[in-house]
């Protein structure tokens, strides 16, 4: 038993300490707001019997914003997309379905047409293309006169458009050329990297260049602009594959990025059509406590246009590769180390080992010149080699057997920005916001697979913040696409059901100056003079913000303690709104912290007559050192003992309710004391009775005792209650005690005699 009660003593210390863990671990960041689903969160855009609104093209020139969506493109106003300006109607016909049954796909999902291909061209025409039933089709497509048409002449979508419609892929138009990572053929078991006509140009068919990948996203980067040694412009692929390079005994799944130059045509014998400069490394984003790679989902370029390209990041989300952990990530990558590992890293290669297995080093001879993978640059045009088809063949073979460097690239401070347990990343865009404090701020914006976008910084000192976490749509839907228009402003979301519009900025949601300054949200400062929290951008007057979220300067709430009389014996609430998910609430009476008080919610009086004094309500917010107060709310109570309950008191939430229950409460617990009282009665009259009979003196004693316990007890926690609420003394508590001391050591008593 003593080891025992020594374990359990140790486990209860120990609790407090995990609990504590627990909640200092970064991945349990919780959003300083939770926004339930409302209609007037977004503006929403939905079409009855139309669905998958997943892929959208920016149309900024036309103020549009145009949805491809299940057998539909529409075009949206862009400043408000419940407004359809026009659509155009892509449905596969009844010959067609048939065709894609008896290949034995699904008629209500596979046998569709899902637009996925969405761009624009410089003739201001855009290109888009279709699963179409299993067997994907491009149009162009055009707007003129508010009307969206269809050119009627089709083009082979393979390899632009992936014929499965659940098969992930990625594509990107520069100079009308399009860029597309997708599978060719219908068992989408021959993956591609491509750029279509008329220089068309494509990866090898080779595991060691692609093997079995889930494309994620494309970028273009302008390398050629201002380029000393005269580089090439560049595309860059994101996405996920079956690892070549671990010998492992099952399929290990890496994250990877690739690229190629713009200006490659192929080579003239080796890599005949074939990218010369397909280059590709791994994608690290570590996360302390997990060995299995995570798995890039999505990516977003983010430039300062006022900079060099090598500033750009790329952000990143990733989930794990096994179903067992519900942790998401996101990595953000410079663009200098990605440039860096492709320009100037070794390469893998492989090499055999014993008889047949392959395993791939670090490739330790030399190095063919031109270096292989690189793009056509000076040092190229100075052997006079001015494009891929003069490259020589051994820069050609090495390539086309080592496309792998051997370093990865690691993530900026070689950790997350952000990782967080539950509901799985899917998208994310960036924006940056320049506070009050002049400081810029990189304000991710990232969608889950439960329909919510998480709004997110990194704070100076390194401390992530999570200002809000908003439900988008009214069922718990995957985010499949996020866009942002810097020309509007607005972030837009499209999922099964439908697109969303809403501002990344929503400061009304705070309603007191404490709110919206302990929010940190960089995007808005309290206006005093209009007694709202509003947006940085879209104000002329001073503004509060402090990014510590320290809201002292708010000086116009409850600056006055609002009074408040209440009867004897009347119960009321006093409120105090929590400001953020991460507060806990602390109730201060006359400068006492008051014990059992409410962590969250209202406090609630009983109307006795200690209750009258000065309360007053703190949002308690820890930070890194140390934690903050904040007055929310304070009221002078007073007891009005002449007062009955109907002479109308000011400002209670529901007096009437509170009141009559609290009128039934009393005749119930009278109704219990009558019955208690008759019991009684009657069974000391039954034991006097039959002490009588037996005429044995000793039990007496016990037995009466037993009958003055239980008619106790229904009263005894009533008294507690209030007891705790107050936190007074007084000659009914030290009673109360001494029955607790009493019936504690009786236990005890009882355990020894058990031993
Ligand atoms: C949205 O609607 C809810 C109730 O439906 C309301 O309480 C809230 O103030 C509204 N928010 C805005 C920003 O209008
Ligand atoms: C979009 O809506 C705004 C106002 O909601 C309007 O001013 C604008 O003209 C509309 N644009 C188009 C292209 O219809
Ligand atoms: C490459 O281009 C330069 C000038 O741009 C030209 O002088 C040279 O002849 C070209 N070389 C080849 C092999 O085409
Ligand atoms: C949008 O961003 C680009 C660069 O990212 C910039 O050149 C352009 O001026 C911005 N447009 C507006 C309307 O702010
Ligand atoms: C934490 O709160 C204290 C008290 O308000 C403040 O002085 C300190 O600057 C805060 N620290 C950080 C890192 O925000």
């Amino acid at each position: 038993m003593h080891p025992l009660l020594s374990l359990s003593v140790f486990g209860l210390l120990l609790l407090p300490v995990a609990l504590m863990l627990v909640e200092d671990s970064p991945l349990e960041s919780v959003p300083h707001r939770s926004v339930p689903y409302q209609s007037n969160n977004t503006l929403l855009f939905r079409e009855e019997g139309v669905f998958d609104y997943s892929t959208m093209l920016l149309r900024e020139d036309l103020d549009l914003l145009v949805v491809g969506a299940r057998g539909e493109v529409f075009a949206l106003n862009l400043t408000d997309v419940t407004k359809k300006i026009s659509s155009a109607k892509w449905e596969v016909s009844k010959q067609q379905v048939s065709e894609c049954k008896r290949k034995g796909k699904n008629e209500e999902t596979d046998c569709k047409n899902y637009i996925r291909v969405l761009h624009k061209r410089e003739d201001g025409r855009m290109y888009v293309c279709g699963t179409n039933a299993f067997d994907p089709e491009c149009h162009y497509m055009s707007f003129s006169d508010g009307k969206l048409t269809l050119q009627k002449k089709a083009e082979d979508g393979k390899g632009k458009c992936p014929f499965d419609p659940f098969q992930r892929h990625a594509s990107i138009m520069i100079e009308n050329d399009l860029y597309s990572a997708t599978s060719m053929n219908f068992l989408g078991s021959e993956p591609v990297l491509m750029r279509s006509a008329p220089s068309s140009i494509r990866t090898e068919i080779k595991s060691s260049w692609l093997y079995d990948p889930n494309f994620v996203s494309m970028a273009w980067m302008p390398e050629s602009k201002q380029s000393e040694d005269g580089d090439d412009d560049k595309v860059y692929l994101f996405f996920s594959e079956t690892a070549v390079e671990y010998d492992c005994y099952r399929k290990l799944v890496v994250s990877r990025v690739a690229r190629v130059c713009k200006g490659d045509l192929g080579g003239e014998r080796t890599l005949q059509k074939r990218w010369t400069s397909f280059l590709k490394a791994r994608l690290d984003c570590p996360i302390p406590g997990y060995r299995l790679p995570f798995i890039i989902q999505d990516s977003y370029r983010w430039c300062d246009s006022s900079r060099h390209w090598k500033d750009c990041i790329f952000y990143a989300v990733f989930t794990p590769q096994s179903e067992i952990s519900d942790i998401s990530a996101v990595c953000a990558y410079r663009m200098s180390d990605i440039s860096k590992v492709f320009s100037e890293g070794k390469y893998k290669t492989p090499a055999s080992v014993e008889t047949s297995f392959i395993k791939w080093v670090i490739f330790s001879g030399e190095v063919p010149v031109p270096r292989p993978g690189a793009c056509i640059n000076n040092e190229a045009r100075k052997m006079g080699i001015n494009q891929t088809l003069q490259l020589p063949d051994r820069t050609l073979q090495f390539i086309r057997d080592k496309p792998l460097m051997d370093q990865a690239i690691e993530p900026i401070g070689g950790v997350p920005v952000l990782s967080r347990r539950g509901a799985k990343f899917t998208q994310i865009i960036v924006n940056q916001v320049q506070a009050l404090d002049g400081e810029k701020y990189n304000v991710m914006f990232i969608g889950t697979d439960q329909g919510t976008l998480l709004k997110a910084f990194r704070y100076s000192d390194g401390e992530m913040i999570i200002i809000e976490e908003v439900q988008l749509f009214s069922s718990p839907q995957p985010v499949k696409i996020l866009q942002f228009s810097n020309k509007t402003g607005q972030i837009y979301a499209g999922s099964d059901v439908g697109v969303v519009q809403l501002s990344p900025a929503n400061c009304e949601r705070s309603s007191t100056c404490k709110g919206c300054v302990s929010a940190r949200d960089p995007y808005c400062g309290w206006d005093s003079n209009k007694g709202k929290c509003v947006s940085l951008s879209g104000s002329q007057s001073t503004l509060i913000q402090n990014m510590n979220g320290n809201s002292f300067d708010c000086k116009d709430e409850p600056a006055e303690p609002s009074p408040r009389t209440i009867s004897l014996g009347e119960k009321v609430e006093l409120n105090c709104p929590s400001l953020s998910n991460l507060a806990k609430l602390l109730w201060m009476k006359d400068d006492h912290e008051l014990q059992y008080s409410p962590q969250n919610g209202p406090l609630i009086l009983n109307g006795l007559a200690n209750d009258a004094g000065l309360y007053r309500c703190f949002s308690v917010e820890k930070n890194k050192t140390g934690e903050h107060r904040t007055l929310v709310a304070s009221y002078q109570v007073s007891i009005d003992s002449k007062r009955s309950d109907k002479t109308g008191v000011t400002s209670v939430p529901q007096p009437q309710s509170s009141s009559a229950s609290h009128t039934g409460l009393i005749c119930v617990i009278i109704f219990l004391a009558c019955c208690i009282l008759l019991l009684l009665t009657w069974m000391s009259c039954k034991s006097r009775l039959r002490l009588l009979w037996d005429g044995m003196k000793g039990k007496k004693d016990e037995q009466q005792q037993t009958p003055d316990q239980e008619a106790k007890q229904p009263s005894e926690p009533l008294v507690a209650k209030t007891l705790n609420n107050h936190n007074s003394a007084g000659g009914d508590s030290a009673e109360t005690d001494a029955q607790t001391v009493h019936l504690s050591s009786m236990q005890f008593i009882d355990d020894e005699s058990s031993v």
